[in-house]
């Protein structure tokens, strides 16, 4: 069992994961915007805390062992808030983490976030943003697992994928609730090596990736 903090419990992927986590039998806390999207959640070993990202909320990391990161600013805002959440807010998180000794930092990045530059569209500031938060983690000394899932589908999951990026980009795609999955078992997870990952539909057991 670890005490987790999910930064972006709300998200889609976010408060799937929760749920997923809190099966698993761990301790989970979830500093958010907006309480009333998780009321539903009732569990003893979970506990909401109101926060805005764009605050300091250092406050959260005492006694944290794991932290995920799957925060975002999300399609309908501009740059401005790509910089202050999927930025500003992952680099925070990364050093509140470090100065509180987390133990494993894991981060939901995207497809494209280790070249922006290969990307010509106009998801580069995001891509951008995403690369510099990625960057930051793999420079602070903590142990990390950096998650970069394809698009994102609202399906339900086959608990099955692929790390490999597809040639066709129509097949660079993942349900939610898979990548959720892929949260709770890098939760778990025994190795202590650092690690990226892309994630995709695929065959291959979501267990045997970590
Ligand atoms: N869309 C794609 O195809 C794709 C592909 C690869 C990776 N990703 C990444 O996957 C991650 C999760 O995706 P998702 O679909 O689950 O995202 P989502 O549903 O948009 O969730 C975003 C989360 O961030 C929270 N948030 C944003 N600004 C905040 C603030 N100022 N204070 C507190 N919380 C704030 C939201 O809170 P509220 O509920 O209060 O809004 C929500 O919990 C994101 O980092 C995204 O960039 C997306």
């Amino acid at each position: 069992m670890a005490n987790v903090l999910v930064i972006g419990a709300t998200g889609q992927i976010g408060k799937q994961a929760v749920v997923k986590l809190l099966d698993a039998g761990h301790k989970v806390k979830a500093p958010v915007r907006s309480p009333d999207k998780l009321a539903d959640i009732k569990n003893d070993n979970f506990t909401v805390v109101e926060q805005d990202l764009e605050k300091d909320f250092s406050q959260h990391f005492d006694d944290v062992d794991t932290v995920i990161f799957t925060a975002g600013s999300g399609g309908s805002t501009g740059p401005e808030k790509t910089l202050l959440i999927d930025l500003w807010a992952a680099r925070n998180a990364v050093n509140y983490a470090k100065e509180s000794n987390v133990t494993t930092f894991i981060m939901v990045s995207s497809i494209g976030a280790g070249d922006p530059d290969a990307v010509d569209s106009e998801i580069k500031p995001y891509l951008v943003a995403k690369h510099m938060a990625d960057e930051h983690l793999k420079n602070s000394g903590l142990h990390y697992i950096i998650l970069r899932p394809g698009s994102l589908l609202n399906e339900p999951g086959t608990h099955l994928v692929s790390t490999e990026v597809p040639t066709d980009k129509n097949k660079a795609v993942i349900p939610r609730e898979d990548v959720a999955t892929a949260l709770v078992e890098a939760t778990s997870r025994v190795d202590d090596t650092n690690v990226i990952l892309h994630l995709f539909k695929g065959d291959t057991p979501i267990a045997h990736i970590f």
